[in-house]
């Protein structure tokens, strides 16, 4: 199968941040391979914007070396690095102050899609955007795009907002979750909206309950400093597990355009039950005994007494027509047994088994797989075969990308790549709307409170485990139990 590329139109892509990691890391691979798949027009440029002193050159080395290290090669042929890394340049600037702007805006020159990305601290997102505005670098065809932590509470997060909103319309605010960049995640729709199979059955009447899991290998790394501040709870569940939750649980949108899809997003938050302080478990990992390379949670944060999770559990209920009565189990946590991140949707039993409760099978069971290994599977039950009887056995409806659509399948688009291109296009669908992070806080907020104001203490758990055993119970007691840990 081969995917049509529809190029963008010319562009300025300016990152402030451009000699850090997320921009080594994720922004450079993906305009790379944007460029590699023919989709970057001729005269479209990348700009990177730091304090750092560095000619034009040094930061196409830079660039090289980010590309070389983190994989963005892939479908190029020999000679086309060189080809992106001239449509590379660099100014000093410094955000806080006067130096490098007027570079910046004789570089950019005339008018045309221009997007800031904001890849640096939100406490520069005031600053960068009052400077972008009195140096005049802005008109009706610019973007700006920010990254989380958008906030680490609601009213932070409304100060960010006010902030932009100070020099931005909505519509030139993109919010990035790059989750919602994901292929599986976008697939989640398709396969909802795209079929008419599922939707008459998303509902409590028919399904038991969901679960969400994010679960990782990976420890804190070095970022210590941020998560030990942040924890499991504003790093990943008010975020990404929470969009996640409003892709499965919304209503269809009228259209797929960025605020149908958006509105419908925001009704699924402001439905969410307080969650109770028992329907929610709370874990730190353990260092792994004797090999001093996996370190336990505390000793990577340099924090003692850190009393900040590294995983989470929690029952969420949804107070609407469609949900009442049907339980979402969320999971995510750091050094676990396996990296992987899926979605059941675990069906009721059929009303009634006229071959006897005796034969087995079901219920069904849909997965959404985000990753590894992308796809989506349906259980369904049916005879076991050969004689003796009717006994019932489920097997797989299998849909595993890599097999059902061949290289592409096998090879995603990184999220980036598609929320760039994205931005670019000047389409927010895939984008969060500033009062749907507003309304993840304040959901997400009295929670953390409540912890604090408990003192409550994260259970610990062995590295590389499925997390605490508390998180077990919590589906134990309403009859359930969490479907495996797999790669
Ligand atoms: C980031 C979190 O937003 O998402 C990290 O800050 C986490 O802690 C990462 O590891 C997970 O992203 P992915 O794409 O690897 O699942």
């Amino acid at each position: 199968m081969v995917s049509r590329v529809i190029p963008v139109e010319p562009f300025d892509l300016i990152i402030f941040g451009g000699t850090g990691d997320l921009a080594r890391r994720k922004i450079l691979p993906a305009l790379f391979r944007r460029y590699c798949a023919g989709q970057m027009p001729a005269d479209a440029r990348v700009i990177g914007a730091a304090r750092s002193d560095m000619s034009r050159d040094d930061y196409r080395d830079m660039a090289a070396e980010a590309l070389r290290e983190f994989g963005g090669g892939r479908a190029c042929e020999d000679g086309t690095v060189a080809g992106f890394l001239d449509r590379l340049d660099y100014v000093q600037v410094d955000a806080r102050g006067e130096a490098g702007w007027e570079d910046l805006a004789s570089l950019l020159g005339e008018p045309r899609i221009r997007a800031f990305y904001f890849s640096v601290s939100p406490d520069l997102f005031g600053d960068l955007a009052q400077r972008l505005t009195d140096h005049g670098l802005t008109h009706d065809q610019t973007r700006i795009v920010v990254e989380k932590p958008f906030g680490h509470d609601l009213d932070s997060a409304k100060a960010l907002n006010t902030a932009l909103a100070a020099h931005f319309v909505e519509e030139q605010v993109y919010r990035i979750d790059h989750y919602l960049g994901k292929e599986t995640v976008q697939n989640l729709m398709a396969v909802r909206f795209g079929n008419v199979l599922f939707e008459p059955l998303w509902n409590s009447q028919f399904v038991d309950h969901i679960q969400i899991t994010v679960a990782e290998t990976v420890g804190v790394g070095g970022r210590g400093e941020y998560y030990d501040h942040a924890g499991a709870m504003r790093d990943m569940i008010q975020n990404h597990l929470m969009q996640l939750l409003c892709l499965i649980a919304m209503e269809p949108p009228a259209k797929f355009d960025p605020d149908a899809v958006r509105d419908e997003k925001l009704k699924v938050i402001r439905a969410l039950d307080s969650v109770l302080p028992h329907h929610i478990v709370r874990g730190q990992y353990d260092a792994v005994a004797g090999d001093a390379e996996h370190q336990g949670y505390r000793e990577a944060v340099n924090n003692p007494r850190s009393t900040t999770e590294s995983y989470v559990a929690l029952k969420a209920h949804i107070s609407n027509w469609r949900w009442t009565g049907t339980p979402f189990y969320l999971r995510t946590g750091k050094r676990l047994v396996a990296r992987s991140s899926v979605i059941n949707v675990m069906f009721k039993k059929t009303p009634h088994s006229i071959f006897g409760l005796e034969a087995g099978g079901g219920p069904n069971i849909l997965s959404i797989r985000l990753q590894p290994n992308e796809g989506i599977t349906l259980a369904v039950t049916i005879k076991e075969p050969g004689p003796g009887g009717m006994r019932l056995i489920d097997v797989p409806l299998d849909m595993t990308f890599a097999e059902a659509l061949g290289p592409e399948g096998e090879d995603p688009p990184d999220a980036y790549e598609r929320l760039i291109m994205d931005v670019i296009r000047g389409n927010q669908t895939l984008f969060m709307r500033g009062d749907e992070v507003e309304a993840a806080w304040a959901w997400t907020d009295p929670i953390i409170a409540g912890w604090k104001a408990r003192g409550d203490v994260p259970k610990p758990y062995d590295s590389f485990s499925i997390g605490p055993g508390d998180a077990d119970e919590l589906l134990r007691r309403d009859g359930r139990a969490w479907r495996g840990i797999k790669p």
